[in-house]
This record gives C-alpha cells, sequence and structure tokens, in this order.
C-alpha cells in the first residue's frame, strides 16, 4: 500500500514557506505552490488549493506562523504590531466558515501567543513554529487513532460509499472516512470503494478517487446521482463521510449532498458512519442550526471546467455545506472509539473524555 506518498502540506522552515499540494490541479498534474505570506495562504484556502477541514485548520496554524515572519521581514515594529498581526489572524479565521478546525486552530495559535506576554516577534516565531508542528503531527496520530477503531466496522469484502474526498488529501496525511478505509485495507480486508463524484467541484472525483488508486484501493465512481440506485440495489453495505464540524446533539455539516446519501442509506437499512477527530465537535453550537454554511460563487456551478453549462444570467444555489440531522447518523468514528445513539448520552461521554 503506497499510502505514504501523497504530502498535501510541506512547511519549509529553513526557506521561511509554507508548501501546499495544488488540489485544483489533481488529477492532471501534482504541482505545489509555496505560500510565504498570509495573503497567499488566505487566497489558497479561499481558491480550494488546499481543503478539507483538518488541512485547512493544519495550514492556518502555519498562515500564523508566516504573518509573524512577514511582522519580522516588513519591519512592522513598535506598539502598532499585535494589532497588525491580530487583524491577519482574524482574517485568516474568517476565510471559510462552515469547518471548525480553522478558527479553532488560529485561536490555538492565539493561545499560545496570550500565555507569553511581551513576547516579541523573533520569539514569536520560534514558538509558534514548534505548535504548528504539534498541530500536524497531532492531525496525523489522530486520523490513525481513528482509523483503528473505524477498520473495525468493516467487514472483508465490504463495498463503501463515500461522498467528497476525507482522505490524505483533506488532513495532513492518513485521512478520517478514507483512512478509517486504509486501516482496514492495511490489516487485511478486501474493501472496494464507490466514490461519489461530488459536483460541483467533484472532490470525489478528482481527490478521493486519485488518492485510492494511488494507494491500491479499488474504486469504482458514481454519479451523485445515482446513489439511490446503488444503495436500492445493495451495491455498497455501508456509507462513511467526514465532518466540518459536528454539533453536540451530533447534527453533522459535511459536503453538499451528504444529507441526502444518509436519508437514502436510511431508506435502504445502509449503515451511516461520520468519521471525524473529537476537534470536529463544536460543543458550543447546541444543533444543526448553529452550524454557518458557507456559500460559494455561482460559477463553480454554471461552469464546468472552463466552460459554461448554463445559460448566461442564470444564477445557482452553491451551498458548500448541508447538515446531516443526528438521527441518521448510525455512528461516529473518532479517536476515541465510535459513538452511537443514542447521542444525547454517548456524546456527552465523549465531551467528558476531551474535558470541554
Ligand atoms: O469544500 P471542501 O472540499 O473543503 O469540503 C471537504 C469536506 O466536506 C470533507 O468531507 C470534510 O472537510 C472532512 S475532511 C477530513
Amino acid at each position: 500500500m503506497n499510502q505514504g506518498r501523497l504530502c498535501p502540506i510541506i512547511p519549509e522552515p529553513a526557506e521561511r514557506r509554507l508548501r501546499l499540494l495544488d488540489q485544483r490541479l489533481l488529477p492532471e498534474r501534482e504541482e505545489y505552490l509555496c505560500c510565504r505570506s498570509v495573503d497567499g495562504l488566505i487566497l489558497a484556502i479561499r481558491d480550494m488549493a488546499v481543503r478539507g477541514a483538518p488541512a485547512i485548520g493544519v495550514s492556518a496554524a502555519w498562515g500564523c506562523w508566516l504573518a509573524a515572519l512577514e511582522l519580522e521581514e516588513r519591519g512592522v515594529v513598535g506598539p502598532g504590531w499585535p494589532a497588525w498581526l491580530n487583524a491577519q489572524l482574524e482574517k485568516l479565521a474568517a476565510v471559510r466558515p462552515t469547518a471548525v478546525n480553522l478558527r479553532r486552530a488560529v485561536e490555538r495559535m492565539r493561545e499560545v501567543w496570550r500565555r507569553a506576554p511581551g513576547l516579541e516577534p523573533p520569539g514569536l516565531i520560534v514558538v509558534w513554529e514548534a505548535e504548528a508542528w504539534a498541530i500536524q503531527e497531532e492531525d496525523i496520530s489522530v486520523n490513525r487513532r481513528l482509523g483503528g477503531h473505524g477498520a473495525a466496522l468493516l467487514d472483508d469484502g465490504d463495498t463503501v460509499l463515500t461522498h467528497c474526498n476525507a482522505g490524505i488529501l483533506a488532513t495532513s496525511g492518513f485521512g478520517t472516512a478514507l483512512g478509517v478505509i486504509y486501516a482496514a485495507v492495511e490489516a487485511g480486508k478486501k474493501i472496494r470503494v464507490i466514490a461519489d463524484e461530488t459536483r460541483p467541484l467533484l472532490q470525489g472525483a478528482r481527490l478521493s478517487a486519485y488518492e485510492l488508486k494511488a494507494a491500491g484501493v479499488e474504486v469504482r465512481l458514481a454519479c451523485d446521482n445515482a446513489c439511490a440506485l446503488l444503495l436500492s440495489r445493495g451495491l455498497a453495505r455501508k456509507a462513511l463521510v467526514g465532518a466540518d464540524r459536528i454539533a453536540a446533539n451530533g447534527d453533522t455539516a459535511n459536503k453538499i449532498g451528504t444529507y441526502g446519501v444518509a436519508l437514502l442509506a436510511r431508506r435502504f437499512r445502509v449503515p451511516f458512519y461520520v468519521a471525524a477527530p473529537s476537534s470536529t465537535f463544536d460543543f458550543h453550537c447546541p444543533d444543526g442550526t448553529g452550524i454557518p454554511l458557507e456559500e460559494r460563487p455561482e460559477q463553480e456551478v454554471t461552469f464546468l471546467g472552463g466552460g459554461r453549462i448554463a445559460p448566461e444570467g442564470v444564477s445557482a444555489y452553491n451551498f458548500a455545506f448541508d447538515v446531516t440531522p443526528a438521527g441518521l447518523i448510525s455512528g461516529f468514528i473518532t479517536e476515541y472509539g465510535v459513538f452511537r445513539p443514542p447521542y444525547s448520552r454517548s456524546l456527552r461521554r465523549l465531551r467528558r473524555k476531551i474535558g470541554v
């Protein structure tokens, strides 16, 4: 299994830059783009060169570090530098609103700064570099643990339906939903994957199919609207997706279309699992109605591959995410194990484990 080949996020402190695998170019080209400023990273996140909730969070931690480097390079000195830096951090935290990881990573970096009052920019660069490495390494180790718990739910010979990309490319390595599949394959199980293509940006076709194929996992693509037919014919035994934010009651925001998959899975009695690290739970959000849903440019829907696919002047809905009600979810696969309904009890247990 060639699972370790793809590296979506490569920090290069000696070169004072962050290299990101430009996911807009996949599957045609594996090219990296270099971010040397927080504004460069903001553009990369906004335009989806880097995407997937955990990958955005890890990149944002490095973005704080880039902002501190810039402060030094641009010679922003005097009493105004903390205000300048705070404004950069705020801009970064707001670039994509649904995934909780982005704001959480920026807050964690800010907390390191708060705990060291009187620290000047050169010192801040050092502590922020260490914290960004820690966030990146934690992401991989947490996903590996999560994968191990999830693998136990898959049977040898299973075909698993997934939506969007919650794999290596959406994290700093290993993946969440696809991490479960990699862990099951590593444990010797034969697993086949059906990847929904995931309109409008085709993360399933371009990214999940790409990394699964590279890892040697059998993958077959399906149009999003084939889900009812496939599940009604028993062509997938389980559905497994990632998450961008999970409310305290278990309502789950994930890529647009996930809610439909969950409804169909319930209709055809296919277990529907959400794989996500505990850091994706937002216990300040009582239920899904409080999760902000990003709306992206209409052109992502009205154009495909650079060509117009709808008449000029026709507008389009482009919600990037939807919210699946907790009642449709068979279980949450986390690094602490699998949490099943009733969520009023099991998620309280998770909350106690992580101490929030
Ligand atoms: O818009 P994207 O590509 O960032 O959306 C990604 C997803 O919806 C993923 O399923 C989610 O972030 C989990 S990734 C481990």
